[in-house]
């Protein structure tokens, strides 16, 4: 896919997609590119770097091959045995993937009242919406190409020339979706969750958008399937044995996706009403 953008990567080394390529694909575009370059093709340095190169890619295509031929257990699924978060590769492509960090972090203690819980007040409201009010997010002609399916040009000027795309990462829509949720829960704070328009032509059925923000909750937590074990452990104030949810876990870093999605963030007005070519489509 990425293959028919090279001109363009040669002469725009500088640009952030590159921040975002991984380094195999990288190093494959360094050997493209050294026909075109004033570099001297031959060096013996470049020689041993391209043996290094073909060392490595037989290794991995060895190790893929392994992996691939192993007998599946009846836990392991079968396309995609693998878990970003202890290394192993898989996952689908995203644009923010250079910015993900793990960290560790132990959750609230079940009772207290931090500075999302209730009750609802101004202040709590600008929290909640500091945590999501990113609008979208503009990525490259080449990221938006490795994507698993096609997204639409950006119709605002600017962004235009650069040929930029249209994303949003999933994250801040569902963080919307729990403060919706939120908001219906409280309404004699935020009034009723009133319903829209029926989204398809031919539904006369209104939009519950609550209920659609509770499915994409339910959706995403389990797709991400989260198997921290919560320890028990003997609670001598209630004399039982007690749950801990305030348990350690493994965490992206959400602020570096954060920072990832403002230095994306699509700033001034755009008319989703304008239907740029699709000549860069997903496919090419
Ligand atoms: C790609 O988008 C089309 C149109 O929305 C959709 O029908 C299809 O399921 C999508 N495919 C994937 C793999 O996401
Ligand atoms: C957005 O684009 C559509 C289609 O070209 C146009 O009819 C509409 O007037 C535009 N809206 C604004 C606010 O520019």
């Amino acid at each position: 896919m990425a293959t028919a953008y090279h001109r363009l990567l040669a002469s725009d080394q500088s640009d952030q997609s590159n921040l975002s390529r991984d380094d195999l694909e990288k190093e494959l575009d360094d050997i493209v590119e050294a026909n075109s370059s004033p570099r001297p093709r031959f060096t013996l340095r470049r020689a041993l770097e391209l043996a290094i190169l073909m060392a490595s890619l037989m290794i991995n295509v060895f190790l893929v091959m392994f992996i691939y031929s192993r007998p599946s257990t009846a836990c392991q699924s079968r396309d995609m045995g693998s878990d970003p978060i202890w290394g192993v590769s898989g996952p689908l492509y995203s644009p923010a993937q250079s910015a993900i960090r793990y960290e560790k972090r132990v959750f609230d203690k079940v009772g207290i009242r931090g500075k999302y819980h209730n009750p609802p007040s101004d202040e709590k409201d600008a929290l909640w919406e500091s945590l999501y009010h990113m609008g979208v997010s503009w990525i490259t002609k080449e990221e938006a190409a490795r994507l698993p399916n096609w997204t639409e040009p950006l119709p605002s000027p600017g962004h235009q020339e650069k040929e930029h795309y249209i994303v949003n990462l999933d994250v801040f829509h569902q963080l919307h979706c729990l403060n919706f949720i939120r908001k219906a829960l409280n309404p004699e704070r935020y009034g009723p969750p009133g319903l829209g328009p029926p989204i398809w032509r031919d539904d006369p059925t209104p939009f519950d958008h609550t209920d659609h923000c509770v499915n994409i909750i339910r959706e995403n937590i389990m797709c991400n399937v989260d198997i921290t074990p919560n320890v028990w452990q003997w609670n001598p104030e209630r004399n039982v044995i007690f749950p801990h949810f305030d348990t350690i876990r493994t965490c992206r870093s959400f602020d570096a996706v954060l920072d990832w999605a403002r230095e994306r963030q699509v700033q001034q007005m755009w008319n989703a009403s304008l239907h740029l070519s699709l000549e860069h489509a997903h496919g090419l």
